[in-house]
Parts: structure tokens; sequence; C-alpha cells
């Protein structure tokens, strides 16, 4: 091969190996094999070679350019592999990191104790049933008897709202969820037995008392339901509430209008400690009673026919007896602190202790 080949030839493999992308690599094969390229001067000037040295001129361009493009295409080859294992290596991921950390969402006391609660008297056959908030007077007090200037409304220190045209007493918000007796009494067919967990409302504020606090109330009717089965029912739900299957329970008489005779429960505890079970003393947990032949009748029943019991609770109070909350107020405070310590994961369902 004539010089100015060699020359052009190690001048491209050079230049090839310089070429340390993919267009630089571009830019040398234009300059060599390109409309302008030197190798494309070459033959185009081969016209002009003499003709007894042509032939062998143009074999030796022949392998030339063979031998230029089997290079330039080598480099391709491998600057395509490079750039491939470098995206590789740069985009590569360990799948087996376990993820980052990231804050879950915890479930509220008040909550997870109203799970517990549709739970526990789920099993005993209750439905869980609602109401709205905001109440007629008649569905929280009257048909409840508890008539206007009836001496009980005075506990209820009842929020009132603006009067609605047309309607002799204005609406409240509910003081206690017994209305929705009220209102399964009306919609229900009988015989049922339902639970009304929710939010309830007085104008009560300091250390154990919020203005918005939460109720569960119970209510089931039938032909037959005496006060054997409210005090069975009751027992079994407390002892499977709060895990304790020895936990003493008491029944004292006591006055509620919507219920004849009534009943408030006690639980055994030890004031000193706080812990429940013994201690010989009685902490007032819940009110109950069979439901006052007026109120199945104010609702459309008659109570020849029909007969049951009914209770109600506080949710924060059990909340924090349960699990040992000493303050109410920090329960509606929104602190992530607070929520961080007594709230629950939502992957670990609520745990009910069998056998009790
Ligand atoms: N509604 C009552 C209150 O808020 C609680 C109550 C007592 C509900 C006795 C009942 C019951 O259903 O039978 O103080």
């Amino acid at each position: 091969m004539s010089d100015d080949l060699d020359a052009l030839k190690s001048r491209t493999e050079a230049d090839l190996a310089a070429a340390t992308d993919l267009r630089a690599w571009d830019a040398v094969r234009v300059a060599v094999l390109g409309k302008s390229g030197s190798l494309t001067a070459l033959l185009k000037e081969l016209g002009k070679v003499a003709p007894e040295e042509r032939r062998e001129r143009g074999a030796a361009l022949n392998r030339l350019k063979d031998s230029l493009n089997a290079a330039i295409e080598a480099r391709r080859t491998a600057l395509e592999t490079a750039a491939l294992e470098a995206r590789l290596a740069a985009e590569r991921m360990d799948v087996t990191l376990p993820p980052r950390p990231h804050p879950a969402g915890l479930i509220h006391p008040i909550s997870r104790t109203i799970e517990e609660m549709a739970a526990i008297f789920g099993a005993m056959g209750f439905e869980v049933a609602e109401g709205p908030d905001v109440e007629s007077d008649w569905h929280n007090f009257g048909a409840l008897n508890i008539p206007a200037h009836h001496p009980a409304r005075a506990d209820h220190d009842t929020f009132y709202l603006p009067p609605v045209a047309g309607q002799s007493m204005p609406p409240v918000l509910r003081t206690h969820t017994s209305p929705v007796q009220v209102r399964t009494m009306l919609e229900r067919s009988l015989p049922f037995r339902v639970v009304v967990p929710g939010r309830t409302y007085r104008a009560d504020h300091d250390a154990t008392h919020s203005p918005m606090f939460h109720q569960i109330e119970g209510l089931a009717l039938g032909r037959d339901i005496t006060l054997g089965h409210l005090k069975g029912c009751l027992i079994d739900f407390l002892r499977t509430f709060f895990g304790i299957s020895t936990l003493p329970v008491r029944f004292r008489s006591s006055y509620f209008p919507f219920t004849e005779p009534s009943m408030e429960v006690d639980i055994g505890w030890n004031r000193k400690t706080g812990e429940l079970g013994g201690g010989g003393d009685w902490l007032e947990i819940l009110g109950s009673g069979m439901v006052h032949p007026k109120v199945l009748a104010n609702a459309g029943i008659d109570p020849r026919e029909w007969q049951g019991f009914a209770f109600g609770m506080g949710v924060e109070r059990v909340t924090m007896l349960k699990h040992g909350i000493p303050d109410l107020r920090p329960f509606y405070e929104s602190d992530i602190r607070w929520l961080r310590h007594y709230g629950f994961n939502p992957l670990a369902p609520a745990m009910l202790h069998e056998g009790v």
C-alpha cells in the first residue's frame, strides 16, 4: 500500500481510538467516508491516476475502504456496548434493600374502641346503626319521655341551634346517642338488636368533659327479652372488652326517664392504683334498663307485645380506663406525639380475648 494510504489508515485508526462517544465516532466516520471525506476524495481522484497504475491503486483503495469500514463498525459496536454498560451500572438498583421507612397513619384510640365494641356486640347479633348529630327536640328528648320542663333536661347542658320556622322547639346537637333508639324503632322491623356509636355534645369542658364526646348506645327489642338478657349481655361485653374474665360487675338501681327499671352498671377496680378487676372499689361505667313502655308507644310500638333493653356508655371513659390514658383533653388536640404514643397500628386489627 502506498504511503498516503498507510498514513490515512493509521490516522483514522488513531482518531477512532480517540473517539470516546458515538458523536465523536460519527465525526470520524464522516471525515473519512462522507461526501467530502478523505477516502471518498481519493476514490474520486482514481480517474486521474495513470492507466498503468490505476488497477493496483484501485485494488489498494478498495482494501483500505474495507479495512476502514470494519474498523469503524468495530468501534461503533465497542462504544455502544460501553454506553449500555454505563447506563446499566448507573441505573442499577439493589432489589434486596428494605424499603425506606415512611410515616404510617395510626388509628385513633376512639376509633379503635368503637371498632372493638362493634366486633364484640356484633358477635352477639347486634348490627351497627347511625343517626344525625343535629337532632329534633322530639328525638333527643320528647320521644324518650323527657318532655319540656322535665328536670332531666337540666343534666344535659344542651347546645340549642337557631329555631326552624314551623317547628315549636329548636333543633339540638344530640346530647346522647339515645335518639337513635327512637329512629331505629321507627325504621326497623321487629325484632332487632342494634348498637349505635357516635358523637354527642354537651356544653361542658374540663379535665374530664369535652363539649364533643362519644357514646355507644345499645337497643335489643323482641317479644321475650328480659332483664336477665340485659345482665348477661353487659357482663359478657365488659369482661370481653376489658379482657378480664373475672371482672366484677354490679347492677345498681338508678333512674333514667326512658327506662324502667333503670340500672347503672359498675365494674370492680382499685381506686388507689387504677387497676381494673379486684381491689374492692366500684367504678360506674354505663347506664341501662328495660325500655320504658311510653318510649315504645311514642315510636309506634305496642308495649304489650314488644319489650327489650337499652344501654348507653361513654366511649372516651372506657378507652381511658382500658389503655391507662390519664387526660381527656388530648384526645382532640391532634398532637402527633400523643397519637404516636396511644394510636394503634392499622395493620394489627382488634384482638378479641377468646374464651372470656
Ligand atoms: N342516654 C344516657 C346518658 O347520656 C345513657 C343511657 C342510660 C342510655 C340508660 C341508655 C340507657 O340507653 O338505657 O346519660
